[in-house]
């Protein structure tokens, strides 16, 4: 029977003090901290309800494991649940599946009440382990485990799964297999605060999960793929990340939900075709005018499928499935008090989600006396990883009739790289 709760109330500040560890499995402990009146998450995220900092305890015949900790101010609180089903010298060994603070902060206190820890951590997660432990990282017995390696706890043995950026490029996954249970710290986590723990208890978390996946793992769409792929094949009997609800009931369906939200959602409408977006503000037309033309030499390429889409709407989450998906982005600003118009800056700003790395970009605009936009936009676009292969195009005031032309032909030889019929040409800022 699946163990339950020793604390049955529901998500409320005064509960968070007063929990105990909680069985999650045989032997298997929750000793984590609630934050439920935590309101931003690393600044970027929302939560209405706060979030948890998981961490469990492994009890073996001959090795007690402990997986991550929590947040620094919540050290003591999870000590003292450690307390309550371990002492400090049976402890054997540390896994941390990754090492942001949120699950890093008691980590040093905990070292220093049990030195003889062996810290488990990824190749990548050593890295940040030196750099948390500073001038006593070598006074630890440190051991780096890659996919398959594992640890013995005597009759219960822990499996590392390397899964690199889910959510930095640190994380891990470690498989308690005789249990069938899966420590995921971040991934399948959800900013989701309640003391009742498990999934078939709390309160409706489908909206944090998906917004936390949105904000999360979005960006690393490959990653979390190549993470379902080692996942998938394990048997799984629940699924414990380091934020929310542990996911005992249907463990499964939430690794059928990932593998939903990474898929692309529009390569079914646009087939082999490659997709050019091009978005632009203009203030007097001049600049429309230009993503009109640019619009219309890309679209004669029967191989790009061109869109054009006026900000002006100033609702930009329509767009951002698309751009996600797209090969080419093209922005058009006007040059306003020597800047780029703020709509366009906030596209921009909110591309922050998605992963840009690779797809081209481009810029033009109007301007009447500088036109710093165009560079200003392309630096952006570099910074975002996308590779721009054209100079951007500048046009003072109204194009003429051999100006649009030109604009024609920017979005000819746009569609052409992206097509491979042109040989891919970095701009050098330099010559800016
Ligand atoms: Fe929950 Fe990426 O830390």
């Amino acid at each position: 029977m699946t163990p339950r709760a020793t604390l049955d109330l529901p998500q409320m500040a005064g509960a968070a003090d007063a929990m105990q560890p909680v069985p999650v499995a045989d032997r298997v402990h929750w000793v984590g901290a609630l934050d439920p009146d935590l309101r931003n998450f690393d600044i970027i995220l929302r939560t209405a309800n706060g979030t948890s900092y998981n961490a469990y305890v492994v009890r073996g015949s001959t090795g007690v494991a402990v997986i991550d900790t929590v947040k620094q101010e919540f050290t003591e609180p999870f000590l003292k649940r450690l307390e309550a089903v371990a002492r400090y010298d049976e402890l054997t060994t540390l896994v941390l599946n990754h090492l942001e603070p949120d699950h890093t902060g008691a980590v040093p206190e905990l070292l220093r009440r049990a030195p003889h820890l062996e810290i488990c951590v990824s190749p990548r997660g050593v890295q940040v382990l030196r750099a948390l432990l500073k001038d006593r990282f070598d006074d630890y017995a440190v051991r780096i485990v890659r996919t398959g390696d594992t640890v013995s706890l005597g009759d219960q043995t822990l499996r590392f799964l390397t899964t690199p950026y889910v959510h930095w490029p640190d994380t891990q996954c470690t498989h308690l297999q005789d249990q069938r249970l899966l420590f995921t710290c971040d991934l399948f986590g959800c900013h989701f605060c309640d003391a009742r723990l498990f999934n078939d208890r709390v309160g409706d978390f489908r909206f944090s999960f998906e917004y936390y996946f949105e904000h999360i793992m979005r960006p690393f769409k490959a990653y979390v793929v190549a993470a379902l792929d080692l996942i998938e094949p394990l048997d799984i009997a629940m699924i414990a990340p380091s934020h929310g609800p542990i996911l005992r009931a249907h463990p499964r369906q939430y690794i059928t939900h990932y593998r939903r939200l990474v898929k692309s959602r529009l390569a079914s409408e646009v087939g082999d075709q490659k997709t050019l977006l091009i978005f632009y503000v203009s203030a007097y037309g001049a600049t429309s005018m230009m993503a009109g033309a640019i619009y219309e030499g890309a679209a004669e390429n029967p191989d790009v499928r061109a869109s054009l889409f006026d900000l002006q709407i100033g609702e930009f989450t329509p767009f951002v499935d698309l751009i996600e998906e797209a090969d080419a982005l093209v922005f058009g600003s006007p040059t306003i008090n020597g800047d780029a118009v703020k709509t366009v800056w906030d596209l921009l700003a909110g591309l922050v989600d998605i992963d840009t790395k690779g797809k081209l970009g481009a810029a033009f605009g109007s301007y009447g006396w500088t036109g710093e936009a165009v560079q200003m936009v392309e630096g952006r676009l570099q910074g975002l990883k996308m590779r721009v292969p054209e100079k951007g195009l500048k046009i003072k005031l109204h194009p003429t009739d051999a100006e649009l032309e030109d604009c024609r032909d920017f979005g000819r030889r746009l569609a052409a790289h992206l097509t491979g019929r042109m040989q891919p040409r970095e701009v050098d800022f330099a010559d800016l």
